[in-house]
């Protein structure tokens, strides 16, 4: 039985599916099984792993857990100790791919998300563990890009020429699949990203030519882009963080790497490949 944390997120729903097609015993966690939605087969419980006692119990019988950040907030130590306790076997952490560097230049941290310590948590845990660096996410285009494609063919954001490898949902989710049944991936931090890095300018590029309809970047002002995001009700650090991080570019941390290929056997899905898949949300 594999235990699964932030099961109905944007990583865990792709992981579910592809360890039930492999035909592996899947135990969904959620705060609210009503709105799982999950594939027939599914053990869904309810639990928030951020207070794990109310996941004790499903712990039992569970041979490896995937450990979810954002889920799991400041409770990564605790629900690995009870974890080895009922004899679990492995943990795969998702974390990402700029954990080590100065905690106030990661963005996510002040939304909440403790990557670093869910990362630590799982080595210090006593059982086999795998951590998952993530480069960004393909699918946060979807929050910032896809209603504006949607009204229109400008696409309006602050540093045209920010340049990362952003990471197909489902390509993480293959590696965590991998790292979950198998012990091939013992004792890795692994730096996964997509296959190229690439502009907030030529990401919409891609857009318009996987969507069939020319789009353009226009870049605003930083200043301007901050209070839009501000005013949408986002924390004032987290921009401010974010916006840093555009005016540095990514990091040396952040670089390409092969680690999907070498995993997989196959190349990292491309972004216009992430398009295709989810070209309705981009089309009105
Ligand atoms: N986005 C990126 O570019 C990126 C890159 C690298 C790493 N990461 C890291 O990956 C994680 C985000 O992954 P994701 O997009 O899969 O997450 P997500 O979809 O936002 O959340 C996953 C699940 O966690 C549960 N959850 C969310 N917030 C919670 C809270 N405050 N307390 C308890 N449970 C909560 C929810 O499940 P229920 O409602 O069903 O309980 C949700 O479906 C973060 O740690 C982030 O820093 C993100």
């Amino acid at each position: 039985m594999i235990l699964i944390t932030g099961a109905t997120g944007t990583i865990g729903r792709p992981l579910v599916d592809l360890l039930v097609g492999e035909g592996a015993k899947v135990r969904a966690v959620t705060r609210d099984p009503q709105l799982a939605d999950l594939p027939a087969g599914v053990e869904v419980v309810a639990g928030d792993p951020s207070q794990p006692d109310t996941i004790a119990a499903f712990l039992e019988g569970v041979s490896s857990v995937f450990l979810h950040p954002r889920a799991v907030g400041e409770a990564a130590g605790g629900l690995l100790a009870l974890a080895k306790e009922r004899g679990v076997g492995r943990v795969v952490a998702l974390s990402a791919i700029n954990v080590d560097d100065d905690p106030a230049e990661q963005p996510s941290r002040f939304q909440g998300d403790r990557n670093k310590e869910a990362e630590d948590a799982a080595v210090a845990s006593g059982v086999e563990w795998v951590s998952l660096r993530a480069a960004s996410f393909a699918a946060n285009t979807l929050n910032t890009w896809a209603p504006q494609v949607r009204a229109g063919d400008v696409v309006r954001g602050p540093y045209a020429s920010f340049a990362e490898p952003l990471i197909h949902e489902k390509d993480l989710a293959e590696v965590a699949a991998r790292a979950l049944l198998s012990a091939e991936l013992t004792g890795e931090k692994l730096r996964l990203t997509g296959p190229q890095s690439l502009s907030h300018q030529e990401l919409v590029d891609i857009i318009g030519n996987v969507i069939g309809r020319p789009l353009r970047f226009q870049e605003v002002p930083a200043e301007a882009f901050k209070q839009g995001m501000i005013q949408r009700g986002l924390p004032q650090p987290f921009v401010d963080a974010l916006v840093a991080r555009y005016a540095r570019g990514a990091g040396p941390a952040e670089a390409v790497t092969d680690e999907v290929r070498r995993i997989l056997g196959r190349p990292a899905r491309t972004y216009a490949e992430w398009v295709a898949d989810h070209a309705a949300a981009f089309q009105s």
